[in-house]
């Protein structure tokens, strides 16, 4: 089957004038750093984000104020099942959060991957935040979370807490104009 298309993501509006946008290669080095700053991302090397945005920077978004990255997104089809977008790391700067900035960027990126109807991600049991930002990611649109153990720290090391599969969809693509 050939590879559905993949537009690139163009600049989204963010909240506050923030501007969501496909990441360059260069952003590589910021969001190494963002997710560095978090201490709670499983942080890779700094060459892993240039790669990764140099080859799917049209699954990953970045959200910046002036030139500044505050947060970021990277995903990727699952190559047997290519309408499935899988989120692999989310990040917003401290003082950026709570604003709506995750959201924004999660509905950018599946915005520009329309033909993407289901979206995975994992999430480690002890993180509110990020259950929150994915199960209202799923409210949004209407979709069911599918919950089930990815890997355990029997793979992960016994340090690391169990990364569990949100799945979820199928995602229906709304009309804007349908909505009242
Ligand atoms: C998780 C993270 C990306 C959320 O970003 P954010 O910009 O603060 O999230 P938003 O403001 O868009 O919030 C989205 C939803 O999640 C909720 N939420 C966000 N952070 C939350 C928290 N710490 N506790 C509870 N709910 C939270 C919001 O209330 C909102 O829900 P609503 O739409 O029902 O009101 C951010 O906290 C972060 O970078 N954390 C560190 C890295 C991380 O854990 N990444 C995820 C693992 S890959």
């Amino acid at each position: 089957m050939a590879a559905p298309a993949t537009p690139s993501a163009a600049a989204v509006g963010g909240p506050g004038g923030v501007t969501i946008c496909r990441p360059d290669v260069d952003d590589g080095v910021d969001c190494w750093r963002l997710a560095a700053n978090t201490r709670v991302l499983d942080v890779n090397s700094r060459y892993a984000y240039l790669l990764w945005f140099r080859d799917f920077a049209a699954t990953s978004i970045v959200a910046k104020a002036g030139d500044a990255v505050i947060g970021f997104v990277t995903g990727y089809r699952r190559p047997d099942e290519l309408h499935t977008l899988v989120v692999w790391q989310v990040a917003v700067a401290e003082e950026a959060r709570g604003c709506g900035l995750g959201a924004a960027m999660l509905d950018g990126l599946f915005g520009a991957v329309p033909d993407a109807d289901h979206l995975e991600a994992t999430i480690t049991p002890d993180n509110s935040g990020s259950i929150a930002l994915f199960t209202a990611f799923a409210d949004r649109n209407r979709a069911d979370i599918r919950r089930s153990e990815l890997f355990g720290p029997e793979l992960l090391g016994a340090s690391h807490e169990p990364e569990i599969l949100f799945r979820i969809g199928p995602v229906e693509r709304r009309n804007p104009w349908d909505e009242g």
